[in-house]
């Protein structure tokens, strides 16, 4: 396995870097990292083992595989301190949003794999959606997908689609749970109960949804109809839902696409 980067130890920089290590793929002595704020480091260097370096250009220099985790307005900064420490042989694995491709290409002058992780990893789930840039190497796919299939299902797929799939995926975690809080305060308007109770009550049988849907015996369909017999209580609530939910979706889709065209417009 390749020696890996890990550029900004934030939420996502900082998931990668455990689960990379928890997962066996990556020895800790073969992680570098580096941290604007250094202090965030501190527990994967003193807790997983990771070696810490003392700036990007140092993360650059001692690792094959580069993992770009910064935002968007601060790529600009961050690639022309590694520029000086990159050959032909590296890649740059940008999970950056709406940084495309050939601007990351081009300002590195190597190859560029895009990858939208979720924080779903953290229990081994969820969907990580990736992007390799043309040149990419054939061992160099099988080493990135090995990687995020350690930590996830992978889905490849085109630069045009990232956005979208990014939207039903990583932006998915909040907007489902922004759904069960919804839920949650409608049953505490209908009154007769807290909102501790109704987040405990919604939150576990979405558990309990979620593990329906992981097996083999219900897709979303099934389970709506196996639960909604026709005529009855349940019904009535789908039939809200049918009506009312699809504009209401059309428009968080519609809103998060304007602002991933925005970002891009003002990332570098
Ligand atoms: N959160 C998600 O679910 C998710 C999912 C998919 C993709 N993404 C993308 O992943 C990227 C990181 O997201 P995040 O949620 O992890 O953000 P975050 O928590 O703000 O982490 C970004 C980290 O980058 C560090 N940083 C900034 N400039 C730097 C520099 N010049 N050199 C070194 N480190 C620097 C920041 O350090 P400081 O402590 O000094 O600020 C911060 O710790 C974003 O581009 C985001 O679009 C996020």
């Amino acid at each position: 396995m390749s020696r890996i980067g890990i550029i900004g130890t934030g939420s996502m920089g900082s998931m990668l870097t455990r689960k990379f290590i928890e997962s066996g793929k990556v020895s800790p002595g073969d992680v570098f990292i580096y941290n604007r704020t250094p202090e965030k480091m501190n527990d994967l260097v003193n807790n997983y083992g990771a070696i810490g370096c003392a700036g990007n250009g140092e993360v650059a220099g001692r690792s094959d595989i580069i993992f770009l985790c910064v935002g968007p307005d601060e790529v600009k900064d961050v690639l022309p301190e590694i520029r000086p420490f990159l050959d032909g042989k590296k890649l740059i694995v940008s999970i950056v949003s709406d940084v495309p491709l050939k601007k990351l290409s081009e300002l590195s002058g190597v190859n560029v794999v895009r990858v939208i992780p979720s924080i779903t990893s953290e229990y081994g789930a969820g969907v990580s959606v990736l992007v390799f840039g043309e040149e990419v190497p054939q061992f160099a796919r099988e080493e990135i997908l090995s990687l995020f299939g350690s930590i996830s299902r992978s889905y490849v797929t085109t630069e045009d689609k990232i956005s979208l799939l990014s939207d039903l995926t990583s932006s998915s975690p909040a907007i489902i749970a922004s759904i069960m809080q919804q839920y949650a305060l409608a049953g505490v308007r209908r009154g007769g109960i807290s909102i501790e109770d109704a987040e405990f009550l919604v939150r576990e049988t979405f558990t309990g949804t979620a593990k329906l849907l992981s097996g083999n015996d219900y897709d979303f369909s099934s389970l709506i109809s196996g639960v909604a017999t026709e005529g009855g209580i349940t019904a009535e609530g789908l039939d809200v839902i049918e009506k009312e939910i699809p504009e209401v979706f059309d428009n968080v889709l519609s809103r998060m696409s304007e602002k991933h065209l925005r970002v891009e417009e003002n990332s570098l």
